[in-house]
C-alpha cells in the first residue's frame, strides 16, 4: 500500500476581487486517479484545485485555489508520501498585482502584467528521493519533443503525454514516457481505464519492475 498525493483540476489566479485566469481543466483525469488509487487499496491526498466534482469517497481532499495555495498544500503533504501524481494544469502566469477592488471599465485598453507561478512540479522533484514523481504533459504541437524535455528539465520518473482534445472529456488517449524505458504505445479509452494503467505505472515504477 503506497500514500498517493495527487494534483488535479486548474488553479485561479485572480487580478481583482472577482476576475482570475485560468483555463478549463475539469479535474477528471486526477479524480479518476484518486478512485482508481483508492480501489486499489492505496491512501491517497488530493489537492484540487476548484473543479464541479464530489471528494472522492475515502480521499484526503485539500481544496485550494491559486498555484501559490497548491504549492503549500503540496509541501505540508508531501512528506509521508511515496507517490506523487501531478495532474494538474497548473496557471503558468499570476497577474502581478490582485486590486483590493472590482476593476471598473474607464479605460479602452488595460494592460495586465503577469510574473511566472511557481512550478510545483519542480519544487516537489527537487527532494523526491525514491518517491516516484509523475508529471502531465499538456501539448499541442511537438508532442514527444516537448514531453521529453519536461521529463528532464523536472526531474521525473515518468510523464503522461497528454493532448489538447483530452480536455473535460470522459474519454482520453495518453503516451507515456518512463525515464528508465522510453516510450510505450499509446492508451486510448475512458478515463477511468487511463486512471488504471496509470495506477499500474505508479506500481511499477515503486517496485522498481524492470
Ligand atoms: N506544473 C507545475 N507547476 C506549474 C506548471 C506546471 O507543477 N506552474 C506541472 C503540471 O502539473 C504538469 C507538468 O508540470 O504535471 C507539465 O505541465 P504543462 O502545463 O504541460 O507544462 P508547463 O511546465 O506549464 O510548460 P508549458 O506551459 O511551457 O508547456
Amino acid at each position: 500500500m503506497m500514500r498517493i498525493l495527487i494534483t488535479a483540476g486548474p488553479t485561479r489566479e485572480y487580478f481583482d476581487t472577482v476576475r482570475f485566469i485560468s483555463n478549463p481543466s475539469s479535474g477528471k483525469m486526477g479524480y479518476a486517479i484518486a478512485a482508481a488509487a483508492l480501489e486499489r487499496g492505496h491512501q491517497v491526498v488530493l489537492v484540487s484545485g476548484p473543479v464541479a466534482l464530489p471528494d472522492p469517497k475515502d480521499a484526503e481532499v485539500i481544496r485550494v485555489t491559486s498555484a501559490r495555495e497548491m504549492l503549500e498544500a503540496c509541501i505540508s503533504a508531501l512528506d509521508p508520501c511515496d507517490a506523487v501524481i501531478m495532474t494538474a494544469a497548473v496557471c503558468d502566469y499570476r497577474p502581478s498585482r490582485q486590486l483590493a477592488h472590482k476593476l471598473k471599465k474607464h479605460h479602452r485598453v488595460r494592460p495586465i502584467h503577469l510574473q511566472p507561478t511557481e512550478d510545483i512540479l519542480t519544487h516537489l522533484a527537487r527532494a523526491k528521493g525514491e518517491r516516484v514523481t509523475i508529471g502531465f504533459a499538456m501539448e499541442d504541437r511537438d508532442h514527444h519533443a516537448n514531453t521529453e524535455a519536461k521529463l528532464k528539465s523536472k526531474g521525473c520518473d515518468a510523464f503522461v503525454l497528454n493532448g489538447i482534445e483530452n480536455v473535460g472529456s470522459d474519454e482520453a488517449t495518453i503516451e507515456i514516457l518512463r525515464a528508465d524505458r522510453g516510450w510505450s504505445p499509446a492508451i486510448c479509452g475512458t478515463k477511468k481505464k487511463i486512471a488504471e494503467s496509470i495506477v499500474d505505472l505508479v506500481e511499477s515504477l515503486a517496485s522498481k519492475d524492470t
